[in-house]
């Protein structure tokens, strides 16, 4: 039988029209929900990802303020930018978008934002608090694939997970999320030996590579749960996901599409990120 479609663009939307309610209730209170996204260069589908954050903001009635600039950008410019945003009460939520441009140490830069305004949940202190099991902003990928698991009333307590991807983006918090949620969690990455032997082992697999079609049939288990996170392009130039979506579905019991998958709910946990941060001005 075929696997149950977890479609994210359904949940995200409902998720949506909700979140545009308790909008409406802050703007009642005074409070302007505000997001600013900062882009450095001209990598194209990062500035498709910040056009599709910036839209999404403003659909829910939140303020948002996009700032370009070039990839020569310093460091020090950059800083700076960050500063200016810490600074204002109009922004709850400062996103800098990666990558940045490589003469640049993201970290250094993750860093300035305030932890109060980070809606990624990059910065060390609420990874800290990630890691420790403490309220904090969790990343919006992972937040978006615990979110979707619940939604489809997928149980992780005691469920082995398995995570192919070891990024500070999706896999190393996704670990950590899944972990507070009382799963086993294993983790994969480039450097595994024998990479089928651990997924065939997945009661919930989660691949966050970006490698058109790693994951074959023959790795997965029968009625596992798989949830790609995936975005490259395969050969002949079609968005792919990390998943071989049409054999891996015959086995699998629930499955996220690519596109419509995980993709929306990110872009849904940001603006959730972004609400969270604002409801604090109304204590
Ligand atoms: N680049 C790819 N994904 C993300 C993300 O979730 N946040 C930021 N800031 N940059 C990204």
């Amino acid at each position: 039988m075929s696997a149950h479609i977890l479609s994210g663009k359904e949940v995200a939307g409902r998720l949506q029209q909700e979140m545009k309610l308790q909008v409406e209730e802050l703007k009642r209170k005074g409070i302007i929900p505000g997001l600013a996204v900062i882009i450095a260069g001209n990598n194209p589908a990062s500035r498709l990802y910040v056009k599709k954050k910036s839209e999404a903001s403003q659909k829910l009635g939140i303020y948002s303020r996009v700032i370009e600039l070039p990839d020569d950008t310093s460091k020090e410019q950059l800083i700076s930018v960050v500063d200016m945003l810490n600074e204002d009460d109009a922004i709850d939520g400062i996103l800098v978008q990666l990558p940045l441009p490589q003469h640049i140490d993201e970290r250094e830069i993750i860093q300035c934002i305030s932890p109060d305004k980070d809606v990624d949940g990059f910065h060390p202190l609420n990874i800290g608090r990630l890691s420790t099991g403490q309220d904090t902003f969790i990343p919006c990928t992972p937040l978006g694939i615990l979110k979707l698991l619940q939604e489809y009333h997928i149980t992780m307590e005691g469920k082995h997970v398995v995570i192919v991807g070891r990024s500070n983006i999706v896999g190393k918090p996704a670990g950590q999320l899944l972990l507070n949620e009382h799963a086993t969690v294993t983790y994969c990455h480039s450097k595994t030996r024998q990479l089928a032997h651990y997924t065939k082992q997945a009661d919930i697999l989660i691949s966050a590579v970006g490698q058109s079609r790693l994951i074959k049939a023959n790795m997965v288990k029968e009625n596992a749960v798989v949830i790609d996170v995936g975005n490259s392009f395969d050969e002949s130039g079609k968005l792919s996901g990390d998943v071989d979506f049409e054999r891996v579905k015959e086995i699998a019991s629930f499955i996220t599409p690519v596109p419509n998958g995980v993709g929306p709910m990110t872009i849904s946990m940001l603006l959730y990120n972004t609400l969270k941060a604002a409801k604090k001005r109304a204590h």
